[in-house]
């Protein structure tokens, strides 16, 4: 059995987790730094690597009580090493290459967003279907990504689909922003929502055609939302002049939101029938949303779709130890050429075949 200690650092979550065998999850610690960066309505950069320093040893420390196990049952130390913010990712990937190294244990570095994928099939959560599932259609919806990857039975994958300009979670973040509700957007546009009328207020639902606009061929799979944001910013500022912001903010909010997974259901559903997909993924700490969940339900197949469960969605690092351990597999292990990356690179495959 491989015991898989994961480490993430990425951005505002601290996270540390044992995984045996790619699946089930022995300990999955997270300690977040929102109260710090709410101040800012944002993610500071410098002011996460700070918050990481103070708080990883404790947390990996932890990781490793919860499980029952010490470093020296561990076979492999995975870590997210890209992409990211540059400073928070520095601060996990010298902690965990530093550890590896003294105790000599293999060193993995993962893809923070194909280790978002994965968030979907921990717990055990394999998919023994006789039903095919590839090709796998995963969309990734989080503060820093909205992609669509398309993924083939042999691990060759390709992105279809991303956004243009701002990610789905940005699109959460900077409304709430925008409406004075704080910070972080999504759960709290989530909350708000509740119960208001989705369609009170047609926002846009950019490069679907639903404006009447056509949609070029480049464009088919991608996302925009920065149209979306200027369009909340016009309305709420009209409200404002009507002063019936507060009355009308419960529909603003469940209007605003209903366009964003409007949107990313439309997208997922053309990619999902142009490229002839056997089964859908949603991860990403936008799939914590209960609207967005429940419209994925209605629209695909359930035996067709793996829905991260929503522990795994926002940033955690069991999902860093799953995938890691299918790197270990492949002997994709040197402390050498474990290097932090900001940007995603271009993907070709993904490390698990499921
Ligand atoms: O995956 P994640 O924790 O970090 C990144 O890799 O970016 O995702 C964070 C994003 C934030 O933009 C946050 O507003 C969004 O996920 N989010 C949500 C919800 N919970 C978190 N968006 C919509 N509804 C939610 N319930
Ligand atoms: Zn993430």
């Amino acid at each position: 059995m491989a015991y898989i200690l994961g480490i993430e650092s990425s951005c505002d979550e601290t996270a540390a987790s044992v995984v045996v065998d790619g699946s089930e999850v022995l300990s999955n610690v997270v300690a977040s730094q929102i109260d710090k960066h709410a101040p800012h309505g944002g993610v500071v950069p410098e002011l996460a690597a700070r918050e990481h320093l103070k708080a990883i040893e404790c947390v990996v420390k932890s990781a490793l009580e919860n499980a029952n196990v010490s470093l020296k049952d561990i076979s492999a130390i995975s870590v997210t090493n890209g992409p990211g913010l540059m400073p928070a990712l520095l601060v996990g990937v010298n902690f965990a290459k530093a550890l590896a190294f003294a105790n000599d244990i293999p060193f993995i570095g993962a893809n923070h967003f194909l280790a978002h994928i994965y968030g979907a099939f921990l717990d055990g959560k394999k998919t023994h279907l006789s039903e095919p599932i590839y090709p796998m259609l995963a969309l990734v919806v989080s503060g820093g990504h909205s992609s669509l990857l398309l993924i083939s039975d042999d691990g060759k994958a390709r992105i279809i689909g991303y956004s243009i300009d701002d990610a789905a979670g940005e699109a959460f973040d900077k409304g709430a922003k925008l409406l004075g509700l704080g910070y972080p957007g999504g759960p709290i546009i989530e909350k708000t929502g509740q119960g208001g009328n989705i369609s009170k207020y047609d926002f846009p639902r950019s490069l679907t055609g639903k404006s009447g606009k056509k949609v070029t061929e480049e464009n088919k799979f991608n996302f925009s939302f920065s149209g979306l944001k200027t369009s909340l910013l016009y309305h709420t500022k009209k409200l404002q002049k009507e002063n019936i912001l507060e009355d009308e903010l419960v529909d603003t909010v469940a209007s605003y939101q209903e366009a964003i997974v409007d949107v990313l259901t439309i997208k997922t559903k053309s990619a999902y029938e142009k490229f002839n997909a056997k089964s859908v993924v949603l991860c990403g700490g936008v799939a914590c949303n209960g609207v967005l969940r429940e419209r994925f339900m209605q629209t695909f197949d359930k035996d067709k779709l793996f829905i991260a469960p929503k522990k795994y969605c926002t940033d955690n690092a069991a999902m860093v130890a799953g995938i890691g351990y299918h790197l270990f597999k492949q002997e994709k292990f040197d402390v050498k050429e474990v290097d932090a990356y900001a940007r995603l690179p271009l993907i070709t495959e993904v490390p698990f075949i499921l």
